[in-house]
């Protein structure tokens, strides 16, 4: 029987260096896409996958993150008294029921690896999941759930993955198989951005995990990596030495919000699935895209 995902860690306190000058004052995963913060679709889909316990690893300057998860009475009471009553649902969906998230500050952003290190007292002895916020995925059932479903199977490890653009495989971290028979697949090894030409698969690590807490023991030790950072994964490599890893290829669209590119694809596809904004959004984008 494994034991059931209930608590996921998201890294929030990156620097966001590709982003700025737009992630200076605002967290990075507080920047909207179309009509909401990139952390509410966040939220949604570790709700969706079964998370009772978010906990945040936030940096200085992101005070803003924990205000947005909070109540704001003045607000709520306005939008009461003029019966703004759909406004007033959106903007209370986001928030957490009591106990239901935690913030934990990372004094320095030491890396990834660094960052789910500093939420191993909250996660105790259970697996977990890692989210990358500002990896927005579009996915039905949405991506954290479909990597929890596999975890349900076949336990051990979870890394979800997808397919790198053609010829850019050596930008990512990048997932080596012991064989590729359907989406989900047991995994011998992992190299951060190898040289190109020497690509052990064009599957890259997407940015959704379910780890075993002995992976806190593989961090504890702080070892350094590429870029002088602790690595995640670096120390996923070494718990593969001991663990089995399985390689999901999710079902679904995946959008790096953080570099503004990334960013605009993001907003122009989440405005043209918009519940009830999509015609007006699509509208909007082809009378720019005639010039009008
Ligand atoms: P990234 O490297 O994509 O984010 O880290 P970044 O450092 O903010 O961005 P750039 O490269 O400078 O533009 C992946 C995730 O891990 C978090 C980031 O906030 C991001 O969500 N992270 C990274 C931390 O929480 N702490 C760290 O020390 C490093």
């Amino acid at each position: 029987m494994t034991k059931k995902v209930r608590k996921a860690v998201l890294p929030v306190a990156g620097l966001g260096t590709r982003i700025l000058p737009a992630a200076k004052a605002t967290p990075k995963n507080l920047l909207n896409v179309f009509d909401r913060p990139i952390l509410s679709y966040i939220v949604e889909e570790a709700r969706a996958a079964g998370i009772e316990h978010l906990i945040f690893i936030v940096g200085r300057g992101q005070t803003a993150i924990e205000d947005y998860f909070d109540s704001n009475p003045e607000l709520e009471d306005q939008l009461e008294a003029k019966g703004k009553a759909d406004i007033l649902a959106d903007v209370r969906k986001d928030l957490p029921r009591p106990g239901e998230m935690s913030f934990v500050r990372q004094m320095a952003p030491l890396g990834l690896g660094h960052a789910v290190w500093c939420a191993r007292d909250l996660i105790g002895d259970e697996p977990f999941a890692v989210m990358l916020p500002d990896m927005l995925m579009a996915a039905d059932p949405p991506a954290l759930a479909q990597a929890v479903a596999a975890h349900d199977k076949v336990g051990g490890n979870i890394i979800v993955v997808e397919p790198a653009p053609e010829g850019e495989a050596h930008k990512y971290g990048i997932v080596a198989l012991e064989g590729r028979d359907g989406r989900l697949n047991r995994m011998t090894g992992m190299v951060e951005k190898p040289a190109p030409g020497t690509e052990p698969s064009n599957l890259f690590i997407s940015g959704r995990y379910v780890l075993q807490p002995k992976i806190f023991d593989k961090l504890a030790d702080q070892q350094r990596g590429a870029g002088g950072e602790i690595q995640l994964t670096d120390a996923m490599a070494r718990l593969m030495a001991e663990q089995p890893f399985h390689a999901l290829e999710y079902e679904g669209t995946t959008f790096d919000c953080g570099d503004p590119v990334g960013l605009l694809r993001a907003n122009i596809a989440f405005a043209l699935r918009h519940p009830s904004l999509s015609g007006a959004a699509r509208r909007a984008a082809e009378e720019l895209l005639q010039g009008r």
